[in-house]
């Protein structure tokens, strides 16, 4: 008998016919997902969504595309954190912090931390602070301080307010240009020296006068991880008090070296023991090793906050203080910091910061060994634990093409960039060494810079039009 079946899933000469573009849809439910098909979401508000799974799968493809965070070695951000931290975190998510009311143990915490912090820098009393985004929203906010005592002090003295100025070295971060341009305050920079990346006393003087808010010095440069001279700087202040009756605050940007100084520099003075330094900021998703989304603003004592900066609301009958430039926010990463404080305390961060260090070190002697670089700061230098190298010079390619080339080669992101005015002449790689990169890796990372080095001898520089794809920034 002939089979009644119809040949419509195969052609005659036993091809397969494709399905059409219907019936993959009519399928889409029980193999596949939407997104497979179609553009994402995009310009156009969806009219409609789709499934948990297929919005999940959606985004976990697009994110291949970015970079792999540990390979990262640019970025000062912790990129991997222990699993009960993790759990910390992912148990706190649906807490909005700034209800204090609602959640009181969350705002007790963030005052231990707080309290943590100024004894880790000496506050010499009983002070206050803020838990921040980072240390950018901390920046702002101490910067702010500076500029309401200021105008506080000329208000008493019967002086202007009408142009107050702030200093800081131009290997400063970003952040302190936008406070001058966002609140209206002229940023007084003192330029870098072709072969001097941080700034003294004696770059600080000259700028001085009675409408300076605030002197700005960093520990920990985002350039080359060295301190400002703060104690120098520091000692000027101090004189200037005594000499010109002029008192000049001095904020430390510690947003990198504020967990590093500390335990592996004890003895070096940069903090509250100092007498001018009124506030610090630094960053808990750096050395404080807590993923991003946390930093942290210290007072030298409780009256270098201008009362009239912090709001009071009351709330289900409770007063409440705030001092923040944001609102609503988790309080995960807090959580996750006052975690970190307990579970390492002073000697576990001491360990981790000793052992970055170490192999920062064994790593510059690898860089070293391979001939064609030098290594900016010596081996008893006071420095954040990485690597910053340049070209010997004379070979045929520079930095950008050796930052280039070991990313085509191993997938390393090993930025290259430009000191800031009047050393932008001078070319800089830098590589963060974190937990993550250990032992094996270093090593490993030391023979792939060797390696990319003579590739681009034999090659050449790297042509125009992908020496336009370098990135050329610091990483962060
Ligand atoms: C010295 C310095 N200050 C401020 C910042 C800004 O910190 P955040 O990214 O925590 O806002 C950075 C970031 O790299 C920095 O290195």
């Amino acid at each position: 008998m002939p089979s009644s079946r119809k040949p419509t899933e195969h052609t005659p000469a036993g091809v397969q016919k494709h399905l059409s573009r219907h019936e993959i849809e009519r399928l889409e439910g029980l193999y596949g997902n939407k997104y497979l098909l179609e553009p994402p979401p995009d310009g156009k508000f969806p009219a409609a969504g789709m499934s948990a799974d297929e919005a999940l799968g959606l985004i976990q493809q697009e994110m291949i595309l970015d970079g792999l965070p540990n390979r990262n070695l640019a970025t000062f951000v912790t990129t991997w954190m222990e699993p009960q931290a993790e759990q910390v975190i992912s148990e706190s998510l649906r807490v909005n912090f700034i209800d204090h009311a609602e959640y009181p143990q969350s705002a007790e915490i963030e005052q231990r931390c707080i309290r943590m912090l100024a004894d880790l820098f000496n506050a010499p009393g009983e002070t206050t602070g803020a838990r921040t985004q980072g240390s950018s929203e901390a920046i702002m906010l101490g910067a702010l301080s500076l500029k309401w005592q200021w105008r506080k002090r000329q208000e008493q003295a019967g002086r202007s307010t009408e142009k107050p100025n702030l200093i800081f070295g131009g290997d400063v971060h970003v952040v302190w240009e936008k406070f001058c341009r966002y609140f209206d305050v002229e940023p007084r920079i003192v330029p870098l020296q072709p072969d001097k990346y941080t700034i003294g006393p004696e770059d600080v003087e000259p700028h001085i006068d009675e409408n300076t808010i605030g002197v700005a010095a960093v520990l920990g440069t985002t350039f080359t991880g060295h301190a400002d001279d703060i104690r120098g700087i520091n000692d000027l202040l101090v004189a200037l008090k005594g000499d010109r009756g002029l008192d000049v605050p001095l904020h430390v940007d510690a947003a990198s070296g504020g967990f590093v100084w500390p335990f592996l520099y004890p003895h070096s003075e940069w903090d509250f023991r100092l007498e001018q330094v009124r506030s610090i900021n630094v960053s808990g998703h750096k050395f404080g090793l807590v993923y991003p989304g946390i930093g942290w603003l210290i007072f030298r004592e409780r009256d270098d906050l201008p009362e009239d900066l912090v709001f009071y609301e009351n709330y289900l009958g409770k007063r409440d203080a705030t001092f923040t430039l944001n609102f609503s926010t988790g309080d995960s990463m807090m959580l996750a910091q006052y975690y970190n404080f307990a579970r390492l305390g002073h000697a576990g961060y001491r360990y981790v910061m000793e052992t970055m260090k170490y192999n920062a070190r064994t790593l510059a002697k690898e860089i070293e060994a391979c001939g064609e670089f030098e290594i900016i700061g010596g081996e008893n230098d006071e420095q954040l634990p990485l690597v910053a190298f340049k070209l010997t010079g004379g070979q045929s390619y520079d930095e950008f093409d050796v930052a280039s080339q070991l990313a085509a080669e191993r997938g390393w992101m090993v930025p290259a960039y430009t000191l800031p005015p009047k050393a932008e002449h001078v070319k800089i790689m830098r590589v963060l060494v974190k937990e993550t990169l250990g032992h094996s890796l270093t090593a490993t990372l030391g023979s792939d810079i060797a390696q990319a080095c003579s590739t681009l001898a034999e090659k050449g520089a790297l042509h125009k039009s992908d020496r336009k794809k370098v990135k050329t920034n610091t990483g962060f």
